[in-house]
């Protein structure tokens, strides 16, 4: 008989990967979260995005980059020419993080405690997609990827390797620091700058 293409359960044991995080708790985090937030898209996607971990509405659909900080992703992308539906989008973080404000659920970033719990997923996520190109959104997707913190205006914009030579990484910036910008000219101009990595890495892939 001829063998299977090595790839031919890539699907099935995404599926099995996908379905044990659902019943995570590497970390504290799954006990107030709705549910954990797997990452989506192709699996020979040639370039996987890196968020920080789901916010409130993407905690409620279970989808990443749904809610605002996901629309100015999605408007970037489209002006660097990059499809969503090609691209692989998951988060450092599966399950969101907050403190409670009255009845709103306010974002509080995840520690190095639980960034590093959550590798696990996001390591076995590149293992079986093996994109050429990884993109961090943030410092926070950074230092899951590279295993240290780093200065994001110090290592934008360049190809940084991988500690497990697992193809190239990018770092940019996450989405929602654009959001949280008040100044309309310093919002374009960084909005431009975003674009111009996205630019920078579709050129690559
Ligand atoms: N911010 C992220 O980092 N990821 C999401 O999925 C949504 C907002």
């Amino acid at each position: 008989a001829v063998p299977p293409p090595p790839s031919s359960n890539l699907r099935g044991s995404w599926e099995a990967l996908r379905a044990e995080a659902m019943v995570c708790t590497r970390c504290d985090l799954h006990k107030c979260a709705t549910q954990t937030v797997f990452g989506e898209g192709p699996l020979d996607a040639r370039i996987m995005f890196v968020g920080e971990q789901p916010g409130d509405q993407e905690d409620l659909a279970g989808r990443p980059f749904v809610g605002p900080a996901g629309q100015i992703f999605d408007a970037a992308l489209e002006r660097a020419g990059i499809d969503r539906a090609g691209v692989y989008v998951t988060n450092a973080v599966k399950h969101f993080k907050f403190v409670l404000r009255g009845k709103r659920r306010i974002h509080s970033r995840p520690d190095t405690g639980e960034i590093d719990a959550c590798r696990w997923w996001v390591d076995n996520e590149r293992s079986l997609i093996r994109p050429p190109l990884t993109v961090a959104l943030g410092a926070t997707a950074a230092r899951s990827l590279l295993h240290k913190s780093v200065t994001i205006s110090r290592v934008r914009g360049e190809p940084l390797a991988l500690p497990d030579g697992g193809g190239e990484c990018w770092v940019t910036v996450h989405p929602s620091f654009l959001l949280r910008i008040p100044e309309e000219d310093r919002k374009r101009e960084e909005q431009a700058l975003f674009v111009r990595d996205l630019e920078r890495i579709k050129a690559r892939a």
